[in-house]
C-alpha cells in the first residue's frame, strides 16, 4: 500500500470511530433503554419483553382492591421491603395485612423483583434507579418518568377517566398481562397515542 492510500484508509478509519461514537450516544430515549439481549459468554442472549404478569393469588387478591396489582418487576426488591413495611400508611391509605399474609406477599414481591427477573423493562428501571434510593412508587422512577415526559397534565390529571399515572390500566389495557409496549397504548378520551 503506498503512502496516500494508507492515509486514506486511515482517515475512512477515524470518520466510522467518530460516527460509532455519535451513533451510541444520541437519542435521549437510548439513556434508560437497553439492548434487548444481554451480552453472555455464548454473544447475546434473547430477554423477554413484557414484565412477568402477577402469578400470585394472595398478592392478586389482596393489592388489588384499590388500584391494579403491580407487576413485581417494575419495582427493586429494596422497594418491595419498604412498601410491605409501611402498609398502615400506605399513600395516605391504610393497607395493613396480617402478619401471615404480609409475609406471604413480600416473599412474592422480593421473589419477582426488578433485581431478580430477566426482561428490559426490569432492567432499564433498575438502572435508572440511584442505588441509594429506595422509590416506593413506579412513576417516580427515572425511567418512567422519562417515557411518560410528553404526555400532558391534560390526558393524565385532569382526565376524569385516568386521573393518576398510578392507573396503568387505563392506558396499558394488557397491562395485566404484563404488556406495557407503548404501540398498545390507549388514553381514554383520546384514543390511540402517536409519538
Ligand atoms: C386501601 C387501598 C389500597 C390497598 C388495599 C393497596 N393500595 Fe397501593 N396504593 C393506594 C393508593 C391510594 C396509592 C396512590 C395512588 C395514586 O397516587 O394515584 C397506592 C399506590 C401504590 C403503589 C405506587 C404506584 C405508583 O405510583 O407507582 C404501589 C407500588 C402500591 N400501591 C402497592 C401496593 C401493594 C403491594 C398492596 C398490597 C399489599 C397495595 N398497594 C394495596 C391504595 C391502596
Ligand atoms: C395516561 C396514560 C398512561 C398511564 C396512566 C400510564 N402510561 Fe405507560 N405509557 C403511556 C404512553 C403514551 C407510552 C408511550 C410513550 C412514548 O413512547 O412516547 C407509555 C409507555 C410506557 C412504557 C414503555 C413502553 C415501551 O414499549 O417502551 C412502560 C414500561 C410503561 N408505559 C409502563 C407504565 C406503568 C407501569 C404505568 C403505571 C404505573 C403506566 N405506564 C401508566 C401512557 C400511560
Amino acid at each position: 500500500m503506498n503512502r496516500k492510500k494508507f492515509m486514506g484508509v486511515m482517515l475512512l478509519a477515524g470518520c466510522v470511530t467518530v460516527a460509532m461514537a455519535t451513533l451510541g450516544w444520541s437519542g435521549e430515549d437510548e439513556r434508560w433503554e437497553h439492548e434487548r439481549g444481554e451480552r453472555g459468554e455464548h454473544g447475546v442472549l434473547p430477554v423477554t419483553s413484557g414484565v412477568e404478569p402477577v402469578m400470585n393469588k394472595t398478592y392478586k387478591a389482596e393489592c388489588s382492591a384499590c388500584h391494579f396489582a403491580y407487576p413485581a418487576g417494575l419495582l427493586p426488591e429494596r422497594s418491595w421491603v419498604k412498601i410491605m413495611n409501611n402498609l398502615d400508611d400506605h399513600f395516605g391509605d391504610n393497607a395493613s395485612l396480617n402478619k401471615e399474609t404480609r409475609e406471604t406477599i413480600e416473599n412474592y414481591l422480593r421473589g419477582h423483583a426488578a433485581d431478580h427477573i430477566p426482561n428490559r423493562f426490569s432492567r432499564s428501571i433498575l438502572r435508572s434507579v440511584d442505588e441509594n434510593q429506595t422509590p416506593m412508587r413506579i412513576t417516580e422512577t427515572g425511567y418512567f418518568v422519562h417515557k411518560h415526559r410528553e404526555i400532558p397534565a391534560r390526558m393524565v390529571a385532569d382526565n376524569p377517566q385516568v386521573k393518576s399515572f398510578s392507573n396503568c390500566l387505563a392506558c396499558h389495557s394488557s397491562a395485566t398481562h404484563g404488556s406495557f409496549d407503548e404501540h398498545g397504548v390507549r388514553i381514554p378520551g383520546f384514543g390511540r397515542w402517536e409519538d
